[in-house]
């Protein structure tokens, strides 16, 4: 019998995955920007990534993090927006980059490999993890530095001792329109200066698409915008097969096959297909066709959850507008129109788009450019059409 191996799948959010599949574009935009601010001493426009939960918003972000570490020993900082706001946050994690890059935060490695995230910072040695806690004391809280100061005294830091900082920003649909208005134009402000920043920002699609009549800050309209997508097939098949291959317990090409039918290349559910086909294969020395469908219905009970959520999350007549959408999307063959929402509800546009804004602002649906209403968890409008009525 094999010994039992730790599982080299990743299921859930902002779990950084054993083995990073594709994003090459956006990869490259990164390594792109980060060599324009430290090498021509430009300040790149900002990056944006927009795209449905699981999809890897997060985790690349960490990857670019990661590159900038790396390519360039610079730290970066970390924030996630949230309802109640997020400037506070920030400026305290800026103020703990400053202190990070003037060593007076000692770091246990060299700064070549530190990242400030949350209150820790990371030692990325060469993947030998260590992180040390920042003693947040007092002192520090009571400075409640504007975010503006924060922000100018780690650049003026960090290009003393010829460095420069990634600032990336989480879930920035979360913001307030105050609080993005203020960022934007902070960071707009900065652009003529030339600071060795860059700026990489992640959020739900409704970043975009839920602002009615306001404009986003022009900073961030006349960003570098990235939508992710699942993943084509063949970085797909890298992201499940890898981690298996690494971890000593490969997979069979059937049983890859099998378990990408049902993950399609949604990032999140490759992660939850490989955690229970890796759990379905401990007496084994290889992940088989046989493990793939002992491991499904609990791959399925684990994205069904995925979607309970969000339905529980919605109102009886929100759900009638969700069903709607889920046999309209199946008629069409793509995703829907409002108005073909609407017909299928057998009604006009303009007396269900409250419900339609509802789902939007709630992050249930999103739409695309074209007018198109997409459910942002992937699947989600299969498993309703076949929910008993
Ligand atoms: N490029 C990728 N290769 C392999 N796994 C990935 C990739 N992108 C995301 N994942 C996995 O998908 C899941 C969701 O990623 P996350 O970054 O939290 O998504 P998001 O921020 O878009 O909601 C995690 O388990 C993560 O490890
Ligand atoms: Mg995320």
């Amino acid at each position: 019998m094999t010994r039992r191996q730790s599982n080299p799948f990743r299921p859930g959010f902002n779990q950084a995955p054993v083995v990073f599949a594709g994003r090459v574009e956006v990869l490259d935009g990164a390594v792109e920007a980060l060599e324009v601010a430290a090498y021509d001493a430009r300040t790149p426009r900002p990056l944006i990534l927009v795209g449905p939960r699981g999809v890897g918003k997060t985790v690349t972000l960490g990857e670019i993090a990661t590159l900038a570490a790396e390519e360039l020993s610079w730290p970066s900082v970390h924030v996630e927006a949230k309802a109640g706001g997020f400037l506070a946050e920030l400026s305290l994690r800026l103020q703990k980059a400053r202190q990070l890059l003037a060593g007076t935060v000692v770091a246990e490695r060299p700064l070549g490999r530190t990242r400030v995230s949350g209150g820790k910072v990371e030692a990325k040695a060469l993947g030998v993890g260590g992180a040390i806690e920042f003693q947040v004391d007092a002192a520090d809280r009571a400075a409640d530095l504007d975010v503006a100061t924060a922000l100018r005294q780690v650049m003026q830091v960090a290009a003393e001792r010829g460095a420069g900082l990634l600032l990336t920003l989480d879930e920035l649909q979360n913001a307030s329109p105050d609080e993005l208005n203020t960022l934007g134009a902070l960071l707009q402000e900065s652009v003529p200066l030339d600071w060795p920043l860059v700026v990489a920002v992640a959020a739900l699609p409704s970043l975009r698409s839920n602002r009615g009549p306001r404009r986003l800050p022009t900073y961030l309209e006349r960003a570098e915008w990235h939508e992710l997508e699942a993943l084509p097939a063949k970085d797909a098949r890298q992201a499940l097969v890898e981690p298996a291959r690494q971890a000593g317990r490969p997979m069979t090409p059937e049983a890859a096959d099998a378990l990408l039918g049902i993950a399609g290349g949604y990032p999140y559910a490759i992660q939850v297909v490989g955690h229970f086909a890796w759990r379905a294969s401990h007496d084994s020395a290889e992940i088989t066709l046989v493990h793939a469908h002992a491991a499904r219905p609990r791959i399925e009970a684990d994205l069904e959850q995925l979607f309970t959520s969000r339905w529980e999350d919605a109102s009886g007549r929100e759900r009638e507008y969700l069903r709607a959408a889920a046999s309209a999307a199946q008629k069409h063959a793509r995703p829907p129109t409002g108005g073909e929402v609407a017909a299928e509800l057998g009604t006009t546009a303009k007396s269900v788009s409250y419900l339609r804004d509802r789902l939007l602002k709630k992050g249930t649906i999103y739409h695309d450019g074209a007018g198109r209403l997409h459910f942002i968890t992937p699947g989600m409008g299969l498993w309703i059409g076949d929910l008993e009525h």
